[in-house]
């Protein structure tokens, strides 16, 4: 295992200790979130945990399920105790890049939901600056490239100067769990999340992005020197 993957692996099994007996716990989606849902699932098999699971994507149900996790729709939850999930980058504040796998709508939701969040990553997702991961931006299909234009517009008002490309793999656009497309945008750097999140958000055809700000409470990072725990 690459020192990446073991600190993925360190960074997932620290958070799931923070579960406990009786909590509605919200599973996050990617490599990182993996680690975390093999480590719940053993640790509610030996310890008998009564929890209920909500996914932030159908890769992740799949996983949980495999693994006896109980899963249970947001909407039948309402409230969520804690919800732990990967990003592409961190930045200062936790402030958040997520979308790289593709399930950033489903993830959002489920953070709104949920009384405390957690982000776990390897220590190279931490940045100074947020950007250097291209931002996925949820799209509608009808009329995707027009909306692609508008989203120009919008990275331009945060002094963004480059165009956001569509997200292609086997020769076709991705499809997110909700039947959406992705654009990335390569912004270099966010100088301003905030202006760029809200101006990307008033774009009609723009489902939403990946710009995650002011909402984890805490990152639980594995680095070359064990765990590490960052607060806003
Ligand atoms: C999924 O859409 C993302 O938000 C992931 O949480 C993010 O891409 C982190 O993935 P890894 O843990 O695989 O790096």
């Amino acid at each position: 295992m690459s020192d990446v993957e073991l600190q993925k692996k360190l960074s997932g099994e620290a958070a799931a200790a923070l579960v406990q007996d009786g909590m509605t716990v919200g599973l996050g989606t990617g490599s990182t979130a993996a680690y975390l849902v093999k480590a719940l699932g053993g640790r509610a098999k030996v310890e008998g945990l009564k929890l209920r699971c909500v996914a932030t994507s159908e890769a992740t149900a799949a996983l949980a399920a495999s693994l006896g996790l109980v899963l249970a729709e947001l909407d039948e939850v309402g409230s969520i105790d804690l919800t732990i999930d990967g990003a592409d980058e961190i930045g200062p504040g936790l402030a958040l890049i997520k979308g790289g796998g593709a399930a950033l709508l489903r993830e959002k939701l489920v953070w709104e939901a949920s009384k405390r969040c957690v982000v776990i990553a390897d220590a190279a997702k931490t940045v100074a600056t947020l950007g250097k991961f291209p931002l996925p931006i949820e799209v509608v299909p009808f009329g995707h490239k027009t909306t692609a234009l508008r989203i120009c517009d919008a990275l331009a008002e945060a002094d963004i100067g480059v165009g956001p490309r569509l997200r292609i793999k086997d020769g076709a656009p991705v499809r997110t769990d909700g039947g959406h497309f992705i654009y990335d945008a390569p912004c270099g750097v966010i100088a301003d999340p905030s202006l760029l999140a809200d101006a990307l958000k008033s774009v009609t055809g723009v489902v939403d992005h990946g710009l995650f700000l002011g909402m984890a409470d805490e990152a639980i990072l594995g680095t070359d020197k064990g765990v590490q725990r960052l607060l806003p």
